[in-house]
């Protein structure tokens, strides 16, 4: 959490413990760690332990589930729920808070937290997308539009940004983070921190951030959702931890923890990682939830032997709140039981509700309880938040191949397109899948855009084509909006074949092709990375049509498409609300695709894991070939990604041979765009550490940058290297450390660049 500057609430503020009833306008700025701390221990001083349990317990509120919403409104009353989730509707929210400010005997409100994971009515495109466009910036103002709409509604808090590192796309929530490396995980990390909480924590129109899913979660066995992790140490501290301590350090207000075992501990019961790691070492001074039921699920893992005793054990690791089971027990209900009887102190269940009522003091909840429905339409609304996801989805897509520059295409140039394939015309999947809010009939369609850009002066003909058959996802989200969700059937064989005699007609066919957004994000891994269903039938048969063709991919894992050779392949992933518009924008040229991919694309499943951060180890001259039956390279590599235009990468300078670990040094590099296009590159910074105390990766992201250049312009790009990027974990010393060595630099625009320089570290 960010120091704050002492500000005009906080001369006012030291015995906040009523609740107003009427908003008051909240203050510019926040009041100071003191004041914060004051008005907490006031409260605590008064509160029972019972009120105290309850202020750290967190329930799902399903207004479909009637029972359960009335079982939640009792906790409330009786002063036993300290924050809900879930609940989205602000009249439903002014309503449960009041219940809280006026019926509970401390008038403490609620605090209201949410899946805000790419968007709230306006769905951006998903993190991994985000991630693609290698632009912190927009990433931030991105999520700063979630934070709006969400508070707009009453929404205090939201369960992202997710910032698990993801090596194994057969695992679904590989959607939700940045991708594979580090450095680009953790620029997403504090970017989304940022755009969430705004300059400080409890910013109007903002949101405290939780970062999640603390920690290691992204390495579940065989890619299947919540199995168990076992890293190395060095795994942990120098790739999968520092996105989340990124996080911390941009200030971020809360954590949350992994439903998984680390090395046998789980993570929600592992006083290791939540106290030694993330309290003592980080200093992280906000509050720590569990992530749904699992610290009940500490009985599953086979630690706890009871829910008293997972109670116990996760607050005792380091848990402030528990965001207890849906339509479970909560183990916190516990805890008065265990303070009773000498299990916890009341130091430790004071530390856990003081760190929560913080967190409530900083967002002014105690001032202005409720929210405004009526500008809470106007914020949702707004379109310049549709803008914002526009520009998201445009600087998020890649282009993967183009022969013979079939992108753009020229509108004037075409009498008769084919859109095919399941997911062009298919609004629900385009939006992808952690949205609750989002209006179906607002989304624009690939068919949709593409149709608005050309107007009535080009002939579409369409058809899905074929089916992609998913199973009904049984979740606890289920509900309306997935029974809406289109099951896309056709009869398959008739269509193909229509698809084809369209292709066969058209100038150029254009093909969605992907997953149903149910079968990626939580609890959807898959054993294949192949394309559902018989799409890869319908594409070959579009493709032996011999008429150019373009395949807009969505999706958000690399898929396999058996070699097929499309003229264009972009991968579009789920790209929002306004995606079809950003697609459309894309194809016709009015924008040039920048992004670039934030992942290795295997050629197939079983070469996985494939990180291009990998060590040299033994004989690396056949490191190309270490499978009998094709390279072990990856189709497409991290950080590739073609444009319109191209870029030539010339005079890569070192402004030092030689410095200590406590120094830095400049690298420059002039780029040029030497194409005939306005167009983005990104510029990407690669070391490799030659020898020390561990091994070190072949390459190792180290900066990057964004940037537009006119056709002929040439950039100067100046990256500056210090100690924080020279540093390491090694099992060695237990530590970070820089060894005295050898770096070589690479400079380009992939993980494969060949322009390089080298420079020595030496303590003397
Ligand atoms: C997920 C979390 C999510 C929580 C609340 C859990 O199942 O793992 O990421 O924030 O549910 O919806």
């Amino acid at each position: 959490m960010k120091t704050s500057q002492p500000g005009p609430r906080a001369a006012r503020s030291t015995a906040a413990t009523q609740a107003s009833a009427q908003p008051s306008p909240p203050s510019a700025a926040p009041p100071s760690d003191a004041v914060v701390r004051a008005r907490a221990e006031a409260l605590i001083a008064r509160m029972t332990p019972e009120e105290k349990a309850g202020q750290i317990t967190q329930y799902f509120d399903f207004l479909t589930a009637q029972d359960e919403a009335k079982r939640v409104s009792t906790e409330v009353a009786a002063g036993r729920a300290g924050s809900l989730l879930f609940v989205a509707d602000p009249v439903e929210i002014n309503r449960l808070q009041r219940i809280a400010v006026e019926q509970t005997r401390l008038g403490i409100p609620l605090l209201f937290g949410y899946d805000l994971i790419h968007g709230f009515r306006t769905i951006l495109p998903v993190p991994l997308a985000m991630a693609a466009s290698w632009d912190p910036d927009l990433v931030e103002r991105a999520q700063a539009v979630a934070a709006a709409e969400a508070r707009a509604v009453g929404l205090h808090w939201a369960f992202a940004p997710m910032v698990d590192i993801a090596r194994d796309p057969r695992w679904g929530r590989m959607i939700e983070g940045a991708g594979e490396d580090p450095y680009l995980g953790a620029a997403m990390a504090a970017a989304q921190v940022r755009g969430f909480q705004g300059p400080y924590l409890g910013s109007p129109d903002r949101v405290i951030a939780g970062p999640k899913h603390f920690a290691g979660y992204g390495a579940a066995l065989g890619g299947r959702d919540y199995d168990e992790v076992n890293l190395s140490d060095n795994e942990l501290w120098n790739v999968y931890l520092p996105p989340f301590k990124a996080a911390v350090d941009a200030g971020a207000g809360n954590i949350m923890t992994a439903y998984m075992g680390l090395n046998g501990v789980p993570a929600t019961g592992n006083h290791w990682l939540l106290t030694d790691v993330l309290r003592k070492a980080w200093g992280f001074a906000g509050f720590v939830v569990t992530d749904a039921g699992a610290a009940a699920s500490l009985q599953t893992h086979g630690v706890a032997r009871d829910l008293a005793d997972a109670g116990v054990k996760a607050l005792s690791a380091g848990v402030d709140m528990e965001m207890a089971p849906p339509f479970g027990e909560a183990a916190f209900k516990t805890l008065p039981g265990a303070l009773a009887a000498g299990r916890i102190t009341t130091p430790q269940l004071d530390d856990a509700v003081r760190r929560v009522l913080e967190a409530k003091i900083r967002l002014g909840l105690f001032e202005q309880p409720y929210v405004d429905v009526a500008r809470a339409s106007e914020v949702l609304a707004d379109p310049a938040h549709r803008a914002v996801a526009r520009q998201a989805a445009e600087r998020s897509a890649v282009l993967l191949r183009n022969e013979g520059a079939l992108l753009p295409l020229d509108p004037h140039a075409l009498r008769r397109i084919a859109v095919l394939g399941p997911l062009a015309d298919a609004a629900r999947e385009t939006v992808g899948p952690w949205v609750f809010q989002q209006d179906d009939s607002e989304t624009v369609t690939v068919l949709a855009g593409i149709r608005a850009r050309l107007g009535d002066a080009v002939r579409i003909d369409t058809t899905p084509g074929v089916s992609i058959p998913a199973r009904q996802f049984s979740s606890i989200f289920e509900g309306p909006e997935h029974a809406r969700a289109p099951r896309i059937a056709v009869d398959d064989d008739a269509e193909i074949e229509r698809a084809v005699n369209y292709a066969r007609g058209a100038d150029v066919a254009i093909v969605v092709l992907g997953e149903a957004q149910i079968m990626i994000g939580e609890n959807a891994s898959r054993s294949s990375l192949d394309l559902p269903g018989r799409q890869q039938q319908l594409l070959d048969a579009v493709l032996a049509t011999a008429t150019p063709t373009v395949v807009l991919l969505m999706s958000a894992r690399p898929l396999d498409l058996r070699g097929s050779a499309p003229q264009a392949l972009m991968t579009i992933w789920y790209p929002g609300s306004q995606g079809g518009a950003a697609v459309a924008g894309l194809l016709f040229g009015d924008v040039a695709p920048g992004g670039k991919l934030p992942f290795n694309w295997p050629r197939n499943i079983g070469q996985l894991p494939l990180p291009y951060a990998r060590l040299n180890s033994h004989q690396p001259s056949s490191a190309e070939q270490r499978y009998w039956n094709e390279p072990n390279t990856p189709l497409y590599a991290f950080g590739y990604g073609l444009s319109y235009s191209s870029f030539s990468y010339a005079k890569l300078h070192i402004d030092r041979q030689k410095i200590t670990p406590a120094e830095r040094m400049s690298v420059s590099v002039e780029l040029t765009n030497t194409g005939r296009r306005v167009a983005d590159e990104v510029a990407q910074l690669y070391i490799h550490q030659r020898y020390g105390a561990s091994a070190r990766p072949v390459r190792e992201l180290k900066g990057f940058q964004r940037v537009t250049l006119a056709p002929g312009e040439t950039r100067t790009l100046r990256f500056t290297l210090g100690p924080e990027h020279l540093r390491y974990w090694t099992a060695s010393a237990r530590a970070f450390v820089h060894d005295d060595s050898v770096f070589d630099v690479f400079v380009g625009g992939d993980s494969s660049a060949s322009l390089s320089a080298s420079f020595e570290v030496c303590k003397a």
